[in-house]
This record gives C-alpha cells, sequence and structure tokens, in this order.
C-alpha cells in the first residue's frame, strides 16, 4: 500500500478499537491493584514488555529487547522483493512505564498506534515475513523508563538509546535504597553492556512520536490533533531545608527553625517566579518533613522541584532567581538549604521536515482544522527529547479530553486515536516520498 486514501475509515476505526482495548490490557499490569503504576526494571515493566513483543510479531515484527529494557520491533525495508536488514530505520515510539497513580494513554497510546502504523504499512514476503515498501525501514520501540517515577532521573530508556548514558547514574537508588545498577542485575541486564542499546545516527532517518497532549489547548480549539513544534526543557532538584526540631508546646516562635515553614515559603516562591516569566511552569510535586510527628517542629523538609521552559536559557535564570530567593528565605528563618539536580534535559525542536509531514499527514485527515492545524510547543516532556540528540524528531499531539494528566481520568477518545493513526500512517508515507525524490 503506498497510499492510505482510499482506504476506508473502518480500518482505522478497527485499529482504533485495538489500541484502545490494548491500553485497558496495560492498564491491569500495575504494582499497585486499584491504580495503574508500572517503573523501570519492575516485574510489571518485565510483563509489558513481554505483551509487547507479542503484538510486535502479531504484525510480523523481528523483536528484541535491548540492554536498557526498551523493546523493540522491526519490519525490514523491502529491496526487489527481499528484505534489507542494513538499510536505515525511521523510529516511531514512546513509553510503557508511568507515574504513580496514572492514566492509561501517556505514553501507552503511541506505542500502540505505531505498532498500528506498522500493521497498515507492511509488506508480506511470504514464508511469514514481511517489510515495509518504504525507503527505509521501521522500527517501534516502547521506551521503558520515560517518567523517571523509580530512580528520579526520567528518560532513562531514551537516553541509553541515544547515546546520552550518564555512569553517575547507576548510583541513583530507589525508594527502597536498591541501586540502578542492582535494579539493572535483578532485572536480568548487565550493566556493563549499557552501550550497546547506543543508536549511530546513519542508523536512523528519524524519529515519530504520537502523544495525548497532557495539556487543553486542542480541547478548547475543539481540533483532534496537532503538530509539535518543540518540547520543553525541564530540570529536577531534590532540595533538603535543615532546621531544628523541638518540642511543639514548648518552642516559642522566636525560638523555631521549621524546616517545614522554610519548604512551604519556597513553594509558595516557586509559583511566584515561575508566573511572572512567559512560558515558564514550575512544579513542587513532594514535600515531606522529619521525624514527621505531630508534636516535632520539623527539623528538616525535603522537597521536590520540577522547573520546564520553552528555552533553556530562560529557565536556568529562573533557577538562579529562585536560589537567591530560597538564600532569602532561609536565612530569614535560620535554615540551611541544599540542592542536588537529579534531570536536566534541553528544550528540543521537532524537525521543520517532521512538522511538515507530520502536518500533511494531519491534513491528509480531513478532520476539523486540519487544514491548518494547530502548532503547539510541549511543556511535558518526552521521549523525543533524548532521541533528538541523534535523529530528528517529530511529534503528533492528539487531544486531551480537559487536559487532564498523570492522573486516573487521562482521557482520549477512540474516534481521535482513529484520526492519530491514520495521520501517523500518512505521515509516514510522506516521509517516504520525500526520501525517495531526494
Ligand atoms: C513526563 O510525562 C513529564 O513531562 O514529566
Ligand atoms: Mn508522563
Ligand atoms: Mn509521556
Amino acid at each position: 500500500m503506498t497510499t492510505l486514501a482510499q482506504a476506508s475509515p473502518d480500518l482505522f476505526a478497527a485499529a482504533a478499537r485495538r489500541v484502545m482495548a490494548r491500553c485497558e490490557e496495560l492498564a491491569r499490569v500495575t504494582a499497585v491493584p486499584g491504580t495503574i503504576e508500572r517503573v523501570y526494571l519492575s516485574t510489571e515493566h518485565a510483563r509489558v514488555n513481554r505483551l509487547a513483543a507479542e503484538w510486535m510479531r502479531e504484525v510480523g515484527m523481528r523483536t528484541r529487547q535491548d540492554v536498557a529494557g526498551n523493546q523493540l520491533g522491526r519490519l525490514d525495508r523491502v529491496v526487489a522483493g527481499a528484505p534489507d536488514p542494513d538499510a536505515p530505520v525511521l523510529l516511531i515510539g514512546s513509553h510503557l512505564d508511568t507515574v504513580p497513580d496514572a492514566g492509561r494513554f501517556d505514553g501507552i497510546v503511541g506505542v500502540l498506534m505505531g505498532l498500528e502504523v506498522a500493521r497498515l504499512l507492511r509488506t508480506p514476503l511470504g514464508d511469514g515475513r514481511f517489510g515495509v515498501s518504504l525507503p527505509f525501514g521501521l522500527e517501534v520501540v516502547a521506551f521503558s523508563d520515560e517518567e523517571g517515577t523509580r530512580f528520579g532521573k526520567a528518560l532513562l530508556g531514551s537516553s541509553a538509546v541515544a547515546g546520552l548514558w550518564n555512569d553517575d547514574w547507576w548510583a541513583l537508588t530507589d525508594a527502597d535504597g536498591t541501586s540502578l545498577r542492582q535494579a539493572f542485575l535483578e532485572f536480568g541486564l548487565d550493566p556493563g553492556r549499557i552501550g550497546e542499546a547506543a543508536r549511530r545516527p546513519e542508523q536512523l532517518v528519524g524519529y515519530l512520536e504520537a502523544h495525548i497532549e497532557q495539556g487543553p489547548e486542542l480541547d478548547r480549539r475543539g481540533e483532534a490533533l496537532a503538530v509539535v513544534s518543540s518540547i520543553a526543557s525541564a530540570r529536577r532538584f531534590q532540595i533538603v531545608v535543615e532546621g531544628e526540631a523541638r518540642h511543639a508546646g514548648g518552642t516559642p516562635y522566636d525560638m523555631r527553625r521549621d524546616a517545614l515553614l522554610g519548604a512551604s515559603e519556597a513553594a509558595l516562591a516557586v509559583e511566584r517566579l515561575c508566573r511572572a516569566e512567559h512560558h515558564i511552569i514550575g512544579t513542587v510535586g513532594q514535600l515531606e518533613a522529619f521525624p514527621g510527628a505531630v508534636n516535632i517542629v520539623p527539623g528538616e523538609a525535603h522537597f521536590s522541584l520540577d522547573l520546564r521552559g520553552e528555552f533553556d536559557g530562560t529557565r536556568d535564570a529562573v533557577w538562579d532567581d529562585l536560589s537567591r530567593e530560597l538564600d532569602a528565605i532561609m536565612g530569614r528563618r535560620g535554615l540551611r538549604w541544599r540542592s542536588r539536580e537529579v534531570h536536566s534535559a534541553a528544550a528540543v525542536m521537532c524537525a521543520p521536515l517532521l512538522q511538515d509531514v507530520v502536518r500533511e499527514g494531519i491534513a491528509s485527515t480531513g478532520t476539523i482544522g486540519a487544514d491548518d492545524p494547530a502548532v503547539i510547543f510541549s511543556r511535558a516532556g518526552h521521549d523525543a527529547m533524548s532521541i533528538g540528540a541523534i535523529t530528528d524528531v517529530g511529534m503528533l499531539f492528539l487531544r486531551n479530553p480537559d487536559g487532564v494528566s498523570h492522573h486516573p481520568d487521562e482521557a482520549v477518545s477512540a474516534a481521535d486515536v482513529a484520526l492519530g493513526i491514520r495521520a501517523l500512517a500518512e505521515s509516514v508515507l510522506q516521509l517516504g516520498a520525500d526520501h525517495r525524490a531526494r
């Protein structure tokens, strides 16, 4: 099939139904019954990789789990009726790990849509083999850790593929004190081989990722699909505030060095400074007081900071301002503070060519707004951020009703998924046409 123009809408509707049913099936693979939680290198991670591999083989893909625990499926380019395993590939993917108490679609829907695109575009070769009649191969990748839920550092799976692995990360620990190195070994992976996950730029044609928007813009516009222009830069910190634990009744206010109040004032300063800057957003999502008793003035407080911006420079300037503000707050309260940066990712531009093919893909659906689709800057992080270090990246956003994400109410409609699959498949064909024309 070289064009989808005549394809029946039923084809995309059936593909979308399969995606929705599989999102439900994956949602049942959870560490915490009643909620969805799947973290890196867990038994749930292994189970969803097995399911994804099964579904990859069902569409004729050759599968492998790489040395970072990412699950991959590949359809080779077909040349003169024979597969060419050495041809560069277009990667299509997203992630299967989740935040705690997650929704069903963040990441997952992009992986499953990639599989449906592979199903639509595959070419039977006889004897059970399949390839693609494209000027490149097609690989679907289910990244293993995008959220950073377990070790604090996000994008571990895609960083390994992008060759960005940093050996300092081996010492990161989870909430139980298990190190990343130990977790690799327990999962059956060899930390010494991590470098083998890295792909070389010449092996790749580009990377496409479909994802729910995780914001309200498409819903407000009444449109199903958008082109992503760039992805926000992000930094994450763990901050410790030190004061003095003392008796809650006996310690007068002028003697208190209450670490929780310092951290609380810091959280308000995060809101104030970030709100004052265009396209900067900061969140304190974790806050804990120690020793954590009702009758003790907190002697220590720990909080997280997630800071994002459209441009690295503005984001860094806000962090510098915030650091000065924290010095002032803690100084006034007789507290000390220190921070540890646990994640840093630069802003990534989607490649103009891939923005164009995604735009053409959306146009092919003929849906509302398709001739002039929304172009959205992504405030959420994506695997495309790391993959951008080795190849061109492009992203397609799907409407996310009310913009709610990282929450069990996260949603996307089957109708929008059907449009998204059509747009993504057409984008791949457009990219193929562009390559042939060169
Ligand atoms: C990932 O979803 C992130 O943006 O934090
Ligand atoms: Mn997420
Ligand atoms: Mn995601």
